[in-house]
């Protein structure tokens, strides 16, 4: 039988090539779409290095309906979709929403037209716990609240959540949305990791830099918080178990074993981790310390998030397996060899 083809939108970015990897163990042959316009061409190659494969790459932007359409006329045979192109720095949303709503919101719109006219059926689409907003119960269900966003980042994840609910109810679209809690990590191999490009927004990219020096100090948002040590917690997961989840996704779609068109999951431990307790494993797993200082709280930050993972457990038969010392380590290895 042929290999199932998937296509992975911006799959040379951070968790689109862990998952690419994970799809080629798994046995399934991928194609590539990537904009480069937060990846580099590298990736490639060591994808190649990880698999023994070099997946057909496609340098083409998505919000290019045009090119779009040629790509998906051109007779490659598509199985299913993941669809990870995106921009995603929260606070360059705020500064210019219109870069957020026409990249993530065009591409995605592009992409289920072609998907339609091309007769492919079956996406997972990145969505994001940043949809919970600030949330009124810990764990955090699929059936919690969806509060207004804060950010256009935010408001794009939310409309591209009901976009695809909507499609599906109307169209021959199966879909599955991930929303991921904090993706932190890197391949173990070092090989793939998170692309610095300017200021990092994210804490572990910060701990890392600030580890390497090239970030004088880290500062902490704020210790008078109402949790344990008084800093924020997060449910940090490693891009790894999520690229897995992805893959669990597609067996899914691909099985027909969904229980509704349109489905969503948390991706994340279901543990919470306070911002002390991420640098203090960083520190003592990595045996380094970090300079950092507490700072003001930043505005938009939520006091505590963590997952009920129990539905991608029973649905998806998808649970993270790698704690916190798998997550610290890979992420400074990545960062000792950038
Ligand atoms: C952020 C975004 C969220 C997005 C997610 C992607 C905001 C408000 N939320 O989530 O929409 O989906 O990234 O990964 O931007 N921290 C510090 N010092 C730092 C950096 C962070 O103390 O230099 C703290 C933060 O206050 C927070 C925790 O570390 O408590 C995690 O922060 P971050 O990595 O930015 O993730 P989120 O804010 O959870």
């Amino acid at each position: 039988m042929p290999k199932q083809t998937i296509l992975v939108t911006g799959g040379l970015g951070f968790i689109g090539s862990h998952t690419v990897v994970e799809l080629i163990n798994a046995g399934y042959a991928v194609v590539i779409i990537d904009d480069l316009s937060n990846s580099q061409l590298f990736i490639l190659d060591n994808i190649r290095k990880l698999t023994g494969v070099r997946p057909a790459f496609h340098h083409l932007d998505m919000t290019d309906e045009t090119l779009l359409g040629t790509f998906f006329q051109s007779g490659i045979a598509i199985d299913a979709v993941i669809h990870f192109a995106a921009s995603k720095s929260v606070g360059e949303s705020v500064k210019n929403p219109l870069k957020y709503f026409r990249n993530n919101l065009f591409s995605l719109i592009n992409l289920l037209q072609c998907m339609q006219a091309a007769s492919v059926s079956n996406i997972v689409f990145s969505s994001s716990a940043t949809v919970y907003g600030n949330p009124d119960v810990l764990p955090i269900t699929e059936q919690a609240a969806i509060k207004p966003a804060l950010s256009a980042y935010g408001s794009t994840k939310q409309m591209g959540e009901d976009i695809l609910q909507k499609t599906a109810a109307a169209d021959n679209v199966n879909a599955i949305a991930l929303r991921y809690f904090n993706p932190v990590g890197a391949h173990a191999s070092a090989l793939l990791g998170e692309l610095p490009i300017g200021v990092p927004n994210n804490l572990m990219p910060f701990v890392t830099q600030t580890a390497a020096g090239k970030i004088e100090m880290l500062t902490l948002y704020g210790n008078d918080y109402n949790t344990p040590d008084g800093t924020c917690i997060r449910d940090y997961v490693h891009v790894v178990d999520l690229a897995k989840a992805h893959v669990k996704s597609c067996h899914r779609l691909l099985a027909r074993q969904q229980k509704s068109r349109y489905e969503v999951f948390n991706v994340g431990t279901g543990n919470g981790l306070s911002v002390l307790e991420i640098i203090h494993a960083f520190e003592q797993h990595n045996k380094v310390n970090l300079h950092y200082k507490v700072g003001r709280r930043r505005e938009g930050d939520t006091e505590a998030m963590y997952a009920d993972v129990s539905l991608a457990q029973s649905e998806l038969n998808w649970k993270a397996e790698l704690g916190i010392e798998q997550m610290v380590t890979s992420a400074w290895q990545w960062q000792k060899q950038l």
